[in-house]
C-alpha cells in the first residue's frame, strides 16, 4: 500500500488530500446520528480536512461538525466560509465568531469567502487578517474564484497571502484545468475540489466507470475519487452522512490508476480544450 496523497499549503503545513464535505449536513434530526458518526470515522481514517460553511443548514452543519470534533479537535483541519453578503471588514469577523461558536472550537484553521458579492476584496481580506490577527483564522482563501478574480485579489495588499480556491472539479467538470489549475500552481494556492462525485450523480452507472472500476474491484465513486487524487495539489472532500459511504471513500486512496485506466477515462471526461466559465453549485 502506498501512503495516502498529501498537499503541501503555502506556508508548509502538509495536509491528506481526501477530506470531507458537509453540505446539507444539519438539516434532519433523523441523520444527525448517523452524520456526526460519519464525520468520526473518516477523522479516525485520516480525513482530516472537514469542509463546512455558515451557509449549510443556516449554521446547523457547523452544529454536526461541532458534535463530531468534542474531544477530537486536534485530528482535524477545520474549513468555513462566510456567505458573500457578511463579508465586510466587521461582517466576516462576527460571521467567524458565531461559526466558531457553532464548532465549539477557537481557531477555524482556513476561512474562506464562499464567492464573490458586493462587498469590496479589501474588506473581506481587512477582516480575514483581524482574525488572523486575533488567532481567531489560521489561514484563508476564497472559493468560486476564477482566475480573473484571483488577478484582481492577488494586486491587493496581503492577496497573495491566499491559501486555497475551492472550485467545482470532477472527472465530469473539468473546465478549471485549462486556465485556473495552472494558475493555482504557480501561485501555490491549493485547488480544493468541491462535488468530486458530482453531487452523487459519479456514483450510478456508467460504461467507462463501471468498466474501470470492475477491473480494480472498486466502486465507480472510488474511481472518480482516485481520478482527483492523482491531480497534484488537490484536496478532494466528498460529503457521505453515512459511515459506510465514508469507509467507502476513504479506500479511494488506496485504487492506484494506471495510465491505461487514466487515458481511458479522458476519452469518457475529455479535458477542455479551451476556457470555459468557471462552473459552480
Ligand atoms: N464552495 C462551494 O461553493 C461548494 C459547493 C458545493 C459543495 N461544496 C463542498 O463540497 C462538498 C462535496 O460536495 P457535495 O456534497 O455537493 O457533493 P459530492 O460530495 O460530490 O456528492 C455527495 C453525494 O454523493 C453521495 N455519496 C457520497 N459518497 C458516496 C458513495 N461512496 N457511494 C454512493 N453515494 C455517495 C452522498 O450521499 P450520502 O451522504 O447518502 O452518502 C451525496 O448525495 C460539500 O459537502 C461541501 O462541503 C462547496
Amino acid at each position: 500500500m502506498t501512503a495516502p496523497p498529501t498537499v503541501q499549503l503555502r506556508d508548509g503545513t502538509i495536509l491528506p488530500a481526501l477530506g470531507m464535505g458537509t453540505w446539507k449536513m444539519g438539516e434532519s434530526r433523523a441523520r444527525l446520528r448517523a452524520e456526526v458518526g460519519a464525520l468520526v470515522r473518516g477523522l479516525e481514517l485520516g480525513l482530516r480536512v472537514i469542509d463546512t460553511a455558515e451557509m449549510y443548514g443556516d449554521g446547523a452543519a457547523e452544529k454536526v461538525v461541532g458534535e463530531a470534533l468534542i474531544g477530537r479537535r486536534d485530528q482535524a483541519f477545520v474549513v468555513s466560509k462566510v456567505l458573500p453578503h457578511n463579508a465586510s471588514q466587521r461582517g466576516t469577523v462576527t460571521a467567524c465568531e458565531r461559526s466558531l461558536k457553532r464548532l465549539g472550537i477557537e481557531t477555524i484553521d482556513l476561512y474562506l469567502l464562499h464567492w464573490r458579492g458586493s462587498h469590496p476584496l479589501e474588506q473581506t481580506l481587512a477582516g480575514f487578517e483581524a482574525l488572523q490577527r486575533a488567532g481567531k483564522i489560521r489561514r484563508w482563501g476564497v472559493s468560486n474564484f476564477d482566475v480573473a478574480d484571483l488577478r484582481e485579489l492577488e494586486a491587493l495588499a496581503g492577496g497573495p497571502e491566499c491559501s486555497a480556491n475551492q472550485v467545482y472539479y470532477a472527472l465530469s467538470q473539468r473546465g478549471v484545468e485549462f486556465e485556473l489549475l495552472p494558475w493555482h500552481t504557480s501561485h501555490q494556492i491549493a485547488t480544493m475540489a468541491y462535488c468530486p462525485l458530482d453531487e452523487g450523480r459519479l456514483t450510478g452507472a456508467h460504461p467507462v466507470l463501471g468498466e474501470v472500476a470492475r477491473r480494480h474491484r472498486a466502486t465507480n465513486a472510488q474511481v472518480a475519487l482516485a481520478w482527483l487524487l492523482h491531480q497534484p495539489g488537490t484536496i478532494v472532500i466528498p460529503k457521505s452522512g453515512r459511515v459506510a459511504g465514508v469507509e467507502e471513500n476513504a479506500a479511494a486512496r488506496n485504487l492506484t490508476l494506471t495510465a491505461a485506466d487514466l487515458a481511458e477515462l479522458d476519452d469518457a471526461f475529455p479535458p477542455p480544450r479551451r476556457k470555459h466559465a468557471l462552473a459552480m453549485i
